[in-house]
């Protein structure tokens, strides 16, 4: 009897351990809070499977970054070190905030370089990210693992009776999916074969037996994800990209595009001792959603295909203290934008490049905006400071794209025709356009005109992004003292420049009324009134970095801006 029980306890014993191992604990990012955050981004590496460490990037860490803590109204100073050994730049993906803070494409930031962009926090408590922005760069940059989520508390929110315990009953799932090379490495491609949350593989995790708040983000490169969990139980969206709903939407399935984020709650109540796991209910996806399409071989072949596959073991454990236990029937009262607002609607286009044959796109097959490929010198609208517009996106495309914009967070008012579901009626700032339908928001552009730094418009897959499918726009107001970057005419060189540069109106008539540089986040660096150039300006205490020279003509007080590089 005595052995039989312990040949019973062995066998329980080895089962547990066998499922124990084949689990990792899922990492929760360290958190950030205060006015004040210094992030440095570097190249390092992590024990990601056994064996070979894989190389990675990291920000304070050495995969993905902490989590920030804004508080609404605060004016927050970021510190951003450039350790790597290249350029980047960091995004604050979701922000309302000036074009020349933002960390997109035009805020290079060289390696070794220390950018420090400020802005007060106008946005509404939610899960937002950061991520770099480096055209061409984007997928390689996200795929070494630089990211991290930045949560925004607000009055609103902190009067809800809401999880809000960081890491214990409030828990960020940052989703993505990697390939590793035979060598361990990350493979640079859209779609991985391994899972990953937090950067942690087959991911478990503990929860306390009451309601939980999850906010989950699309952190991948290009999969979709279908959320839900093993049980089919409901849970409930409380948070779009942008802010709280009216109320919480109780589902089952929840589709997360790349970028996007979803805050849900699941009441755990009375569970203790369960297991269940969340899940991507991937098989049930369409061919022309990502993720939903089988590549037998090629790029785009992974493991993860049109499957269901687990992304997060959850044990069910012991109630807290002072436990929510109850979903709250109301969150706030939206007051969303109207269609008989809007000032403009602006038609956009999306379709695929087949055909599009200079320049030629990588893999013959990419997808384009407007039918003109990114070109960084290229201001598609601009948009008048405080309009309300409607942005009509047409897609004729065989498959479906994740259109992200910057500085706005936005409302959509129909997808093919239809009014968006409950969980997608709030505050957004990317939106699934289907294949072959179109997709019409509204956004109001308030604040920060700036005719010489544009915003992005963009597919947030990654490689759809670094192969040219994306756009800019600027925000302009009659009283701002520079006008639309129009055409290069005046030119500055040598560039890259060490010690001097030679600035040269094309237009031998034209002069310089007035002259400054700028660094890369418009700090004046040098004002030259009625410059004499014959002998150059000198540049020789400038530390290396990107530079903006920005010149008043004499006769039109027409504003030009040219950027340059000092080594
Ligand atoms: Cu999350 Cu322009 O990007
Ligand atoms: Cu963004
Ligand atoms: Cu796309």
């Amino acid at each position: 009897m005595r052995s039989l029980f312990l040949t019973i306890c062995l066998v329980a014993f080895a089962a547990f351990a066998s499922t124990a191992q084949s689990y990792n604990q899922l990492w929760i990012p360290d958190t950030l809070s205060g006015t004040e955050f210094n992030l440095t981004i570097r190249d390092t590496f992590a024990q990601l499977v056994p064996g070979n460490q894989t190389i990675t990037g990291g920000i304070n860490g050495k995969f993905w970054g902490p989590t920030l803590f804004f508080n609404k109204g605060d004016v927050v100073h970021m510190n951003v070190l450039n350790k790597l050994n290249e350029a980047t730049t960091l995004h604050w993906h979701g922000f309302h905030l000036p074009a020349v803070m933002d960390g997109g494409p035009h805020q290079v930031i060289p390696p070794g370089t220390l950018w420090q962009p400020y802005w007060e926090v106008t946005n509404n408590a939610s899960t937002y990210w950061y991520h770099p922005h480096l055209h061409e760069e984007t997928m390689a940059h996200i795929t070494k693992g630089i990211g991290g989520l930045i949560i925004v508390r607000d009055a609103e929110e902190a009067a809800l009776p809401l999880p809000r315990t960081y890491g214990v009953d409030d828990i960020p799932l940052a989703l993505t999916d990697r390939d590793f090379n035979t060598q361990n490495q990350f493979v640079e491609v859209p779609y991985g074969d391994s899972m990953m949350v937090n950067g942690t593989l087959r991911a478990k995790t503990s929860v306390p037996a009451q309601v939980v708040r999850f906010r989950v983000l699309n952190g991948a490169i290009e999969r979709s994800y279908n959320i839900g969990f093993s049980d089919n139980r409901s849970f409930y969206v409380i948070c779009s990209d942008g802010g709280l709903l009216n109320a919480p939407v109780p589902l089952t399935r929840y589709l997360l595009h790349a970028g996007e984020r979803v805050e849900i709650l699941v009441n755990f109540s009375g569970q203790s001792g369960q297991l269940v796991d969340l899940k991507a209910f991937n098989s049930t996806l369409a061919q022309n959603v990502p993720g939903g399409d089988l590549f037998p071989n090629g790029p785009f072949a992974n493991y993860l295909a049109r499957k269901d596959f687990n992304m997060l073991h959850i044990n069910v454990t012991a109630q807290t203290a002072n436990a929510i236990t109850a979903i709250p029937s109301a969150l706030k009262t939206n007051v969303l934008l109207n269609a008989a607002d809007a000032n403009i609607t602006r038609k956009l286009s999306i379709i695929d490049s087949m055909g599009v044959t200079n320049p030629p796109i990588l893999g013959g097959v990419a997808f384009v905006i407007n039918h003109k490929l990114f070109d960084i010198n290229y201001n598609q609208y601009n948009v008048p400071l405080g309009n309300t517009e409607i942005w009509e996106i047409k897609s004729t495309s065989n498959f479906g794209h994740p259109f992200h914009i910057h500085d706005v967070e936005f409302n959509i008012l129909s997808v093919n025709g239809v009014a968006p579901t409950a969980a997608q009626a709030g505050w957004k700032d990317v939106v699934f356009v289907p294949a072959n339908q179109t997709v019409r928001f509204i956004a109001r552009f308030e604040d920060y005109a700036d005719a010489l730094h544009p915003f992005m418009y963009h597919c947030h897959i990654s490689l759809h992004e670094d192969e040219g499918m994306m756009g800019q726009f600027v925000v302009t107001s009659a009283s701002a003292t520079n006008e639309p970057e129009t055409k290069p005419d005046f030119s500055i060189f040598p560039n890259p420049a060490t010690d001097r540069i030679f600035v040269k109106m094309d237009d031998p008539e034209a002069a310089i009324y007035y002259l400054k540089i700028m660094d890369a986040v418009g700090r004046v660096k040098l004002m030259l009134p009625q410059p004499q150039l014959s002998g150059g300006v000198d540049i020789s205490k400038f530390t290396p970095g990107t530079y903006f020279v920005q010149i008043t003509e004499q006769a039109t007080k027409k504003v030009l801006t040219q950027k340059f590089v000092k080594q």
